[in-house]
């Protein structure tokens, strides 16, 4: 039994030190695929692993009816997660993820009351320091499962996305968790008596709150961070379920998750100009109830049809395409990446802009280019190119809204700070859309109606299609 704990331990070594290739992997486009491979190789020894020391090691239940145990439960979760997995739309992801965060929250919480309930020798111990244990990866989780089923709930638009401004809603928030702090105290103090689960309770009850207000308090643009952010807590959750269970690989792995979730948070919110701690503590120091909505239309706005906006295009020496979230929904990357290669044979040079929060999820429109083949060295970042525009001919906003949104630069707008792209510094821009309605974060555009503007309405994908027809 010792070498075989030997062997496991060694396994687990091997699939963390897998799990961080497979982080340093999924860094650039051009080694995702490794990375994923790497994740998938790693994650295939934890579990093996795991279930041969769960076998070896005497299952109370005994042999045949462990196995069979295990085997329900992962194939349920696999058929659960490929049918899942083969419907998602690239645009459902970031509420599919919040949901599966919960999940993990869920299973902090349940694993902390089990391994309260039935500690096992190490766990009795510890003592004290395992109640603490229990009490903190109960919290960490129920924290995680409410604010991700509320992320689940915004941004599946089943609840209003507006943020839920309580008056005192930071001292609220700080009041849950001293009182959190006072309960520990209390639970670690009478240990595994009766009494313990008076704390207990309270607290699961208290950190319920505490997810659901957090996420409620954060609304609009700022969702992107906070989907990111519940993926570190739900890391953070899985180690401290990986300290009740004295397993090193979920500890490793939860905090490989937990700060790799939490420096993507901080990365989105150097990008839209945010304060980290501010989104994270529920829009702490941002009062957005009073501000304007902003939907009014604010002047005269141009048409164009595909037929002109070719004739542009041909004229044109330097074209930028800034693609959004339209260009998601319409599936237009094809078209779009046609319309690129047939612009360049003809000697003109295009580029894309892509700003860090297109679309609804980090990395969406990479990932959406990259899968139609738009050669990556033309394909860049907002910083690269936000300087150039004043260089560029014709802009070809694509279902993008929020984020050339001058409006931006506003004090007291909603989207105040939030960096853009400055694409009304071009000669020309056509923006496809399908009607005048305003972005994710519900603010009107005032690009639509500058001089040097014109709108293509209809869906994306038909408006490209018409283009490349017309050239
Ligand atoms: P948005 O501001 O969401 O605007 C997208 C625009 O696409 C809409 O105005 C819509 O106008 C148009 N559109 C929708 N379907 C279309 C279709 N079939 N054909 C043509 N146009 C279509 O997009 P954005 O500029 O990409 O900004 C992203 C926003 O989402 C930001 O506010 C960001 O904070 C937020 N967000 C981002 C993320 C991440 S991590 N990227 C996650 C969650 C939220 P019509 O309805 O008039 O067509």
């Amino acid at each position: 039994m010792d070498l075989l704990i030997h062997i496991v331990q060694l396994a687990y070594l091997a699939a963390a030190i897998l799990f961080v290739f497979a982080l340093s992997g999924l860094s650039s486009n051009k080694s995702a695929q490794r990375g994923n491979r790497a994740g998938i190789t790693g994650m295939t020894i934890a579990v093996s692993a795991t279930i041969v020391l769960a076998l070896a090691s005497e299952p109370p239940r005994g042999i045949i009816a462990t196995i069979l145990l295990i085997a329900v439960a992962m194939l349920a979760g696999a058929g659960i997660g490929i049918w899942k997995a083969q419907r998602v739309e690239m645009t459902g992801m970031p509420e599919l993820i919040a949901l599966l965060h919960s999940f993990v929250g869920l299973a902090a919480v349940l694993v902390g009351y089990n391994s309260f309930l039935h500690p096992d020798a190490l766990a009795q111990s510890l003592g004290g320091f395992h109640l603490g244990e229990v009490f903190l990866g109960i919290f960490i989780g129920a924290v995680t499962f409410t604010g991700s089923v509320v992320a689940f709930l915004k941004l599946s638009g089943k609840i209003s996305g507006a943020p839920l401004t309580l008056p005192h809603r930071n001292l609220l928030n700080l009041l849950l968790i001293v009182i959190s702090a006072g309960l520990m105290v209390w639970f670690i103090a009478v240990g595994h008596s009766v009494d313990a689960w008076i704390p207990l309770g309270v607290m699961t009850a208290l950190a319920l709150l505490l997810g659901w207000h957090l996420v409620a308090a954060i609304g609009g643009g700022d969702m992107p961070v906070v989907v990111s952010m519940l993926n570190s807590y739900s890391g953070w959750a899985a180690a401290a379920a990986g300290f009740m269970l004295n397993n090193e690989l979920l500890i490793i792995t939860g905090a490989l998750v937990g700060s790799s979730g939490a420096y993507l948070s901080y990365i989105m919110c150097r990008a839209m100009n945010r304060s980290f701690i501010s989104v994270i503590l529920g829009g702490f120091g941002t009062d957005t109830s009073s501000a304007p909505t902003g939907d009014e239309e604010v002047g005269e706005y141009r048409e164009i049809d595909a037929a002109g906006t070719a004739e542009l295009l041909k004229n044109s020496r330097k074209v930028m395409i800034t693609p959004g979230y339209g260009m998601a929904v319409a599936q237009a990357q094809y078209p779009v990446a046609e319309l690129t290669k047939a612009l360049r044979e003809r000697g003109v040079d295009v580029t894309f802009g892509i700003h860090p929060v297109a679309g609804r999820l980090p990395g969406h429109m990479n990932v959406l280019l990259a899968e139609a083949r738009v050669p990556y060295d033309v394909v860049k970042e907002m910083d690269e190119v936000n300087d150039d525009f004043g260089d560029i001919d014709t802009v070809l906003v694509i279902g993008a809204n929020d984020t050339v949104n001058p409006a931006a630069e506003e004090p007291g707008s909603p989207i105040a700070g939030m960096p853009v792209l400055k694409v009304w510094e071009a000669g020309n821009v056509i923006v496809f859309k399908r009607s005048m309605a305003t972005g994710y974060a519900g603010v009107q555009n005032p690009l639509f109606f500058k001089d040097n503007t014109q709108m293509l309405f209809g869906d994306a994908k038909a408006s490209v299609e018409a283009i490349l027809r017309a050239l």
